[in-house]
């Protein structure tokens, strides 16, 4: 659908930016224009990723790795938005793209995946045509599309966070301060609706001393290292420079291949790895035939855990006391990774409610809801008080706290093909040996 366009020139904002020229070492400093955002975008404006990789192929091949990348192909997704348009035909269609495929949303356009650029799902000129901060998408009701996205596509500038940028024959560029600021994730990663806070994994951040330290989304999950924004044999005179990995490493992956086929797979089991620490709270008591004992469970990630669409994770602890490799007792043992947790065990997530009180609807049918994720830095202590009667001189205690991104009961109906490759991650563990009077 092709909109009028206006012709936004490069106007009146004027933002300062601090220039080093060659071999002085004051800033010097420069007044830049920044593009306006267009307020009528054509699809065809976008550029597809395809036309960045000759220059860009390191993070190309990354953002190709990325749950980005994958938002158009991810069946889950696919299962949800078309029951959402079913449920909701006036305003499903919308509702799932504002942020699932941006492109076709603020560009007006059907969501036709034969078009790449479509199927590209939240590709690169999505975040580097962004020139202003966003709001967090709020809905009522109507549960209707209501993202704003700021974007100057017209301009043919691509925006970033390098100062410097070498000129090259096919897009001016523009360092914006904005870009390493946890404020580029916000307009997608931060959702309210009817006043519940359904996926607010910015606002998570935002309260937090990680916010205070300057510890943004891009710390974690676009992490830096020393190499080249564009390929020196393609562009001659690139300086190596900071740059970031561009892969965006959270808990999903393509359940389609298993995890040791997955190409993120071992980068999302590290990310878990680094996400919790299970630890004693204090040395275990044996008094009168009982053992009291206390974990503390640690989140060390910069939101809660799980944070966004948490209602359909599951996190929780696994306990076996063994006694001369018997177990006497045990909590939160699967029969298989695909198995149900048994409804005794306390997971550690959100649980979404309808009108009558049921559990787990979907997301924009909630109308209550609790929250058990861990939150940011929050340690949680659980005891717990076993009998002792009968066993030998020692028993030993083997803890791990566990995680897999899907609940089974998720996938069971739309999606049993998915449930072989979905894997349960071992976030920390503890072992102990525990002497009995
Ligand atoms: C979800 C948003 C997002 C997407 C999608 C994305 N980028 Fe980026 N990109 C960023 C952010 C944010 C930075 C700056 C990171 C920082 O400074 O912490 C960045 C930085 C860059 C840079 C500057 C060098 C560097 O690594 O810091 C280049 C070049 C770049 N991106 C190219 C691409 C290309 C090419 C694609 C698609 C293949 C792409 N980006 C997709 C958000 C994105
Ligand atoms: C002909 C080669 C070429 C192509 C094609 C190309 N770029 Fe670039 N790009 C460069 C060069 C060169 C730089 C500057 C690198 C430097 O200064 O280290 C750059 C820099 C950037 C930056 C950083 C801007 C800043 O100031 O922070 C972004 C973002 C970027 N490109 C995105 C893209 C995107 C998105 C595409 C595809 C739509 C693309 N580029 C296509 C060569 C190219
Ligand atoms: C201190 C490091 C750190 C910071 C800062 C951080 N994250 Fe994370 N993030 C993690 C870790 C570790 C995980 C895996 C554990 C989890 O799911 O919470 C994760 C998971 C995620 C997930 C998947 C959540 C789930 O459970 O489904 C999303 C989405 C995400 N981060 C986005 C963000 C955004 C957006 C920001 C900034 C507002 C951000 N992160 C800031 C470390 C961080
Ligand atoms: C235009 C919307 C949009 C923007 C902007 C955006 N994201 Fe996302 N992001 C998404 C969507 C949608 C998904 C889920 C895709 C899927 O799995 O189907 C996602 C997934 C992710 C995941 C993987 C979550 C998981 O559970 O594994 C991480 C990590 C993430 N984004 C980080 C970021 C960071 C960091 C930024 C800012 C630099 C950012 N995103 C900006 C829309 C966006
Ligand atoms: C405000 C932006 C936003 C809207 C609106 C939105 N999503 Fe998402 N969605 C996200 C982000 C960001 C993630 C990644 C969060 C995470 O991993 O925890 C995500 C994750 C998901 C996932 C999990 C990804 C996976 O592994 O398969 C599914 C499924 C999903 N969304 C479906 C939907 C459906 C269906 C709708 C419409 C009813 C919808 N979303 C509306 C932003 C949004």
């Amino acid at each position: 659908m092709k909109l009028q366009k206006y012709q936004i020139s490069l106007v009146a904002v004027l933002i300062t930016l601090f220039f080093y020229s060659c071999g002085d070492d004051e800033p010097e400093n420069v007044d830049i224009e920044v593009p306006q955002p267009q307020e009528s975008i054509d699809l065809s404006d976008f550029k597809e990723a395809e036309t960045c990789r000759p220059c860009h192929p390191v993070h190309y091949d990354e953002w190709k790795s990325s749950m980005h990348a994958f938002a158009m192909k991810d069946p889950v997704f696919h299962a949800g938005w078309e029951s959402e348009q079913e449920h909701r035909p006036e305003t499903g269609e919308r509702f799932c793209i504002q942020c699932h495929n941006p492109y076709a949303y603020v560009s007006g356009s059907e969501v036709d995946t034969t078009v790449a650029l479509i199927a590209e799902g939240i590709g690169c000129d999505m975040c580097h045509t962004m020139v202003a901060a966003h709001e967090q998408v709020v809905t009522q009701d109507n549960v209707a599309a209501s993202a704003e996205f700021f974007l100057n596509v017209e301009s043919g500038i691509k925006f970033g966070e390098i100062m410097d940028p070498v000129e090259n024959g096919f897009h001016g560029s523009m360092g914006l301060s904005m870009f390493n600021s946890s404020s580029m994730c916000l307009p997608c990663h931060d959702f309210v609706i009817r006043g519940l806070d359904a996926e607010i994994t910015f606002t998570e951040w935002a309260g937090s001393g990680f916010a205070a330290m300057s510890i943004e989304c891009q710390t974690c999950h676009m992490t830096d290292y020393q190499g080249y924004a564009a390929d020196p044999s393609a562009n001659p005179g690139v300086p190596e420079r900071t740059v970031h990995h561009h892969d965006m490493v959270g808990v999903d992956l393509d359940l389609s291949k298993s995890l040791i086929d997955n190409p993120q797979g071992e980068a999302v089991i590290a990310m878990l790895q680094s996400a919790a620490a299970v630890d004693l709270t204090s040395e275990p008591i044996v008094e009168n035939d009982t053992l009291h004992l206390s974990l503390t469970i640690q989140n060390l990630t910069g939101h809660s855990f799980p944070s966004g669409v948490s209602f359909a994770r599951e996190l929780w602890l696994e306990m076996q006391i063994f006694d001369d490799s018997q177990v006497y007792f045990s909590t939160g043992v699967l029969e298989s990774d695909s198995s149900d947790l048994s409804s005794d065990v306390e997971v550690f997530n959100s649980v979404l409610y309808d009108e009558d009180g049921n559990a787990g609807v979907g997301v924009t049918d909630v109308i209550s809801m609790s929250n058990n994720s861990l939150q940011t830095n929050e340690a949680k202590v659980r005891t717990f008080s076993l009998p002792l009667a009968g066993v030998g001189d020692s028993v030993s205690v083997k803890a791990r706290l566990l995680f897999r991104s899907f609940s089974p009961s998720t996938l069971r109906d739309k999606h049993p093909d998915l449930l072989a490759n979905l894997p349960v991650i071992t976030v920390d563990s503890l072992s102990i040996n525990i002497a009995t009077p």
